[in-house]
């Protein structure tokens, strides 16, 4: 059986496909979408990452396809109900990135609000001429409220690691969130103190947002001009999610109007372009998607990905199905 893997995986990985498939390995950027619909035409499994749009068209040129395998948590490019539709399994890789993606979101919070990178090019471009009693005063996260909109596995696990700074927390669940008992444990057995409130509520209360809900219809552009303008102006908005979440010419104006203190994202409505706006700001910080990059979390995320598909195509129920 032939698997299409869209993207170069660690090799020791690979080595574990190779062992039962004959792999077509693409070792480049995003495959054109022609050439994907050419190159998945004979494929039993299909490996792909997060800037593969796996549509229609890509699934119904698959004849033999049975599983989509998405190196990644979120599955947004992937038209799931058109692969079910064919009898397709689709996994994503849940679970092995949460502690990443955790904590790279506190990376951002602290970066922000206590203006490590704005500092970082201050002094690069020789700017820093002493030390003062009020330079560069950022905001202390002690005693604060952290607003999670979107409490999965993430969203939890970032809440986890609030205690350590002191912080409260509140959430909010979208739709599509599985009803979770209240103080369901966040992992590692700690009982999660988190305070279940309104979309308005935690907009309204919360000193730093971090948002961590998947793409779909209804969280697109939640966080829009309305949703800025209930925020504090002390406020932080951080987005490691999905870029579309976020409203980006409505962040810039909020930016503009010094509606929120700041805001750190990972994640952009078109990767990789950023807004022209946004980079214009000091208290915005822009990281290039790494939230779940780490060397130990992207290859358990290729390794999961290549278990599904060995466990589909061997017959077996896949482990993580979306
Ligand atoms: C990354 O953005 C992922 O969904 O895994």
């Amino acid at each position: 059986m032939k698997v299409l893997v869209t993207r170069r995986l660690p090799s020791r990985v690979i080595a574990r496909l190779e062992e039962r498939f004959d792999v077509d390995l693409h070792d480049g950027d995003v495959l054109p979408p022609d050439e994907l619909r050419e190159r998945v035409r004979e494929a039993h499994g299909l490996i792909c990452v997060l800037t593969d749009r796996i549509d229609g068209g890509v699934i119904d040129a698959a004849p033999q396809l049975k599983i989509i395998a998405a190196v990644a948590v979120g599955y947004d490019n992937i038209d799931v109900v058109h692969a079910r539709s064919r009898g397709i399994v689709v996994t994503n890789t849940p679970d092995v990135l949460t502690g990443a993606v955790a904590e790279f979101t506190w990376g951002l919070i602290l970066s922000v609000t206590r203006r490590i990178t704005e500092g970082d090019r201050l002094v690069r471009a020789g700017g820093w001429k002493r030390w003062g009693l009020d330079f560069m005063l950022g905001a202390e996260l002690s005693g604060k409220q952290l607003g999670i909109l979107g409490m999965g596995r993430i969203g939890r696990a970032v809440a986890a690691r609030a205690p350590a700074f002191g912080m409260t927390v509140a959430y909010h669940r979208g739709h599509h969130e599985t009803r979770l008992k209240p103080g369901a444990t966040a992992g590692g057995g700690t009982s999660l103190q988190a305070r279940p409130v309104s979309f308005d509520e935690l907009l309204v209360t919360s000193d730093v947002i971090s948002i961590h809900t998947p793409l779909t219809p209804e969280s697109r552009h939640i966080i829009d001009q309305r949703a800025l303008a209930r925020m504090k102006r002390t406020a932080y908005l951080i987005n490691t999610s999905r870029g579309p979440v976020v409203d980006e010419a409505a962040l810039a104006w909020a930016m503009r109007e010094r509606l929120i203190a700041g805001a750190a994202l990972d994640v952009y409505e078109k990767e990789p372009m950023v807004h022209p706006d946004l980079p214009g700001f000091d208290n915005v910080i822009l990281a290039p998607h790494l939230g779940s990059a780490t060397r130990e979390t992207r290859t358990a995320m290729a390794d999961l990905a290549v278990s599904n598909v060995l466990a589909v195509l061997g017959g077996q129920p896949p482990l993580t199905p979306v």
